[in-house]
């Protein structure tokens, strides 16, 4: 183990590329990896049912353009703002097989939602599928939830997809030997995953995990490797919204183990 911040942080952590960086995995897969995902199917409708007919919509964390593409193709004009240079080249390459009128509703920027200044308003903000989550829960969070105010009109709502507490604190140990995810790409090759690390450190509630994205031939033999460092941290996001003059606007919608997503909606 080796120090980091004051925390323990085993090597397999410390080695570990950022997840969504340019030329990793993660980047690369979003797609096939979230298409797996049955808890995911559906959100695209809940994000739809918060915004009016043809309204404007602004998805903090717009990735490889997963929701972007779903949202514009009801109708919704979608400015989609992310900070990873490798998610938003395939972000682009989505749109650009998409039926022109669906593709012409669709904004993609390169930015930081904590500090993100469009000098307008939309309908309705999204934070979609824990994109919050990433980034730590003190002045990056309270950042954000201002940015959204900031692009909102009063009474406007910002829907934030936010993993639970109780699932990040309980997960299993980890046996890193074991796949937990195998998929068939082109060509024959496949993408299998595994969980090589894993640590939760309470009170800032960090969960931190190491993924093992290996490509391997059809025969199983190993073609490529990449070890991505995941993070997650939660809190209350109530305080953090209310700071920024967002207040919650009902209960929060359950996604299973998957979290929940908190509705808020602009004061003034
Ligand atoms: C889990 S993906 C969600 C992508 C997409 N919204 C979806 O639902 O499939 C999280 C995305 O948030 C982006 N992200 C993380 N921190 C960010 C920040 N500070 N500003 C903008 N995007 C950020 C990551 O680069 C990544 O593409």
């Amino acid at each position: 183990m080796i120090r980091r911040n004051g925390a323990r942080t085993s090597v397999t952590m410390a080695k570990a590329k950022p997840y969504y960086a340019e030329g990793g995995l993660s980047a690369l897969y979003y797609d096939v990896v979230t298409a797996a995902d049955a808890r995911l199917r559906g959100d695209e409708a809940i994000y739809c049912g918060l915004a009016p007919a043809s309204g404007s919509i602004l998805e903090l964390g717009a990735g490889t353009g997963r929701l972007t593409c779903e949202l514009a193709a009801r109708g919704h004009a979608v400015t989609g703002v992310d900070i990873a240079a490798a998610m938003l080249t395939q972000a682009r390459a989505r749109v650009a097989g998409l039926e022109p009128e669906v593709a012409m509703r669709i904004t993609l920027r390169l930015g930081d939602m904590t500090a993100l200044d469009l000098r307008r308003t939309f309908d309705l903000a999204i934070c979609p599928y824990h994109t919050l989550a990433h980034i730590p829960a003190g002045a990056a969070w309270r950042n954000t939830f201002a940015t959204a105010a900031r692009h909102l009109p009063p009474g406007g709502l910002f829907a934030v997809h936010l993993p639970r507490l109780e699932v990040m604190r309980s997960l299993p140990a980890i046996d890193p030997s074991a796949m937990v995810m195998d998929r068939p790409l082109e060509d024959g090759r496949r993408l299998r995953l595994y969980v090589r690390d894993r640590s939760f450190r309470d009170g800032i509630n960090r969960l931190e995990q190491v993924l093992d994205y290996v490509i391997v031939d059809p025969r199983g033999a190993e073609l490529q490797r990449s070890s991505e460092r995941l993070v997650y941290f939660m809190q209350d996001p109530v305080p953090f919204a209310e700071s920024a003059g967002l207040a919650l606007d009902r209960d929060p919608i359950g996604q299973g183990d998957d979290g929940d997503i908190w509705v808020f909606r602009k004061t003034s």
